[in-house]
């Protein structure tokens, strides 16, 4: 299936000079929500990353990452942007393609040797991967790979991320 034809491209969003990759239209699309969730988790099983944990960044990780867990047979733990889990956490901050802001993971939910594979929708500069990786992997987990939907490669975001698989379905 061609999954680029179901990203909506928006000039200038959310500031001038960013192109805005949309993919509540793949989103609304229920072939191409099917297949992309059935074909992320072809691709972790191809590469035997079957983690303990999948854990996802706010927001648009949480709709990939929690059916993804599904159907991996994992468990998925939401990284949340500033004040929003109600127990202690664990908080980094990063920069964005478009600012700055920080994530956060409850303290208990994750464990020094938990296998971990961190998924967001796409991956731009790499700050927000590259923060939460450097949250699991200060915390003792065991980072075992990335997955994304998109990843914009002339912002070389992989320079960011440590040294392990990256999984992305689409390639700008
Ligand atoms: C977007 C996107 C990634 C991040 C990628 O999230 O979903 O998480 O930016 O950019 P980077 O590689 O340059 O860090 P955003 O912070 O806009 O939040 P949202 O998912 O709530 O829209
Ligand atoms: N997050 C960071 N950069 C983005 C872009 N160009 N499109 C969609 N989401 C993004």
């Amino acid at each position: 299936m061609d999954l680029k034809s179901l990203i909506r491209d928006i000039p200038d969003f959310p500031k001038p000079g960013i192109l805005f990759r949309d993919i509540t239209t793949l989103l609304r699309d229920p072939e191409g929500l099917r297949y992309t969730i059935d074909f992320f988790a072809q691709q972790c099983i191809e590469k035997e990353l079957i983690p303990d944990y999948i854990v996802g960044m706010e927001s648009r990780g949480f709709i990939f990452g929690s059916p993804l867990a599904y159907k991996l047979g994992s468990g998925f733990i939401p990284a949340r942007k500033k004040g929003k889990l109600p127990g202690a956490v664990h908080s980094i901050e990063y920069e964005l393609e478009y600012g700055t802001d920080s994530l956060e993971v409850h303290q208990d939910a994750l464990h020094p040797g938990s296998r971990v594979l961190i998924v967001d929708d796409l991956i731009a500069t790499g700050g927000t991967a590259g923060a939460t990786a450097k949250l699991v992997q200060k915390i003792g987990c065991d980072l075992v790979g990335f997955g994304f939907i998109i990843e914009l490669r002339d912002l070389q975001g992989r320079k960011h991320l440590p040294d392990v698989p990256i999984i992305s379905l689409i390639e700008y």
